[in-house]
C-alpha cells in the first residue's frame, strides 16, 4: 500500500506557520509534487464548527478537559475524512498543527500533563504520527504581539472572533513554549526545531533541507516496495 508523507507544522500563535506552509507548497509544486494543506482545529466541515466553538472568545469557562476532548474530536474527524485517505493515496500532506499542539497547549499551557494527551493520541488517533514535524519557535514576545494584532484586526474587519487563546496570559504561553522544547528534545528524529529570529527565507531554507531528506526517503521506500 503506498504511503504518502505526513508533515506537520507547529509553533506558537504568530510564529509564521501559515507563510511557511504556503512557501513549502509552492516549492513542492515547482518540483512536480502536489500537496494537500489542512489545519487543526478545522480542516473539515464538522471540524470548522468545532474550531468556532474552541476559538471564539465567547466560549468562556471551557473546562481544560472539555477543550482537550474537543481538540481530539476535531482530530478524529480530520483523520477519518482527510488524512487517512490522502496518505493511503500516496499524497503529501501539510498540516497546520496536530497532537503536539494539544500536548503543548493543553498538556503544558493548561497543565493537564503530557501523559493523558499521549494516551488519548494512541487511542483516538490510532497512533498516526507525522513523518516530519517542523517546529517554529521564534522568541515569545514578538510572536504573541503579532498573533494578537492579527486576530484583533480579523474581529474588526470580518467579525470573526478567534481570540480566546490570544487572551491568555504570558505565563500560559511560556508553559506552551517549554513543552514544545521538551517534545523536540524527546523526539529529535521526527521534530526539526527551528528557533531564533530568522528571516522568512532562512526558515524556508531549513524547511526545504528537512523536506528534501524525507522526500528522498519516500522515493527510496517506493523503489523497494
Ligand atoms: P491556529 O488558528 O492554527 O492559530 P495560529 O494561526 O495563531 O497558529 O490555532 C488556533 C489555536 O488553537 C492556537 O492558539 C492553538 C490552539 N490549539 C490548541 O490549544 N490545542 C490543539 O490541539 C490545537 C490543534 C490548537
Amino acid at each position: 500500500m503506498p504511503r504518502g508523507l505526513f508533515i506537520t507544522f507547529e509553533g506558537l500563535d504568530g510564529s509564521g506557520k501559515t507563510t511557511q506552509i504556503n512557501r513549502l507548497a509552492a516549492w513542492l509544486k515547482k518540483r512536480g509534487h502536489g500537496a494537500l494543506i489542512t489545519r487543526q482545529p478545522g480542516g473539515t466541515a464538522t471540524g470548522d464548527r468545532i474550531r468556532a466553538l474552541l476559538l471564539d472568545s465567547r466560549s468562556k469557562g471551557l473546562a481544560p478537559m472539555a477543550e482537550m476532548a474537543l481538540m481530539f474530536g476535531d482530530r478524529a474527524q480530520v483523520i477519518a475524512e482527510v488524512l487517512t485517505p490522502a496518505l493511503t493515496a500516496g499524497e503529501i500532506i501539510l498540516c497546520d498543527r496536530y497532537t503536539d499542539s494539544t500536548e503543548a497547549y493543553q498538556g503544558g499551557g493548561r497543565e493537564l500533563g503530557s501523559e493523558i494527551v499521549l494516551e488519548l493520541h494512541r487511542l483516538i488517533c490510532d497512533g498516526l504520527q507525522p513523518d516530519l514535524t517542523l517546529l517554529l519557535l521564534p522568541s515569545l514576545e514578538p510572536s504573541l504581539a503579532r498573533a494578537r494584532r492579527r486576530n484583533q484586526r480579523a474581529v474588526k474587519e470580518s467579525g470573526e472572533d478567534e481570540t480566546r487563546f490570544e487572551q491568555e496570559q504570558d505565563a500560559f504561553y511560556s508553559r506552551v513554549w517549554q513543552k514544545y522544547r521538551e517534545i523536540a528534545a524527546r523526539e529529535p528524529a521526527r521534530v526539526v526545531l527551528i528557533e531564533g529570529d530568522l528571516s522568512i527565507d532562512e526558515v524556508h531554507e531549513r524547511i526545504v533541507a528537512a523536506v528534501t531528506q524525507r522526500l528522498a526517503g519516500l522515493a527510496a521506500g517506493r523503489l523497494h516496495s
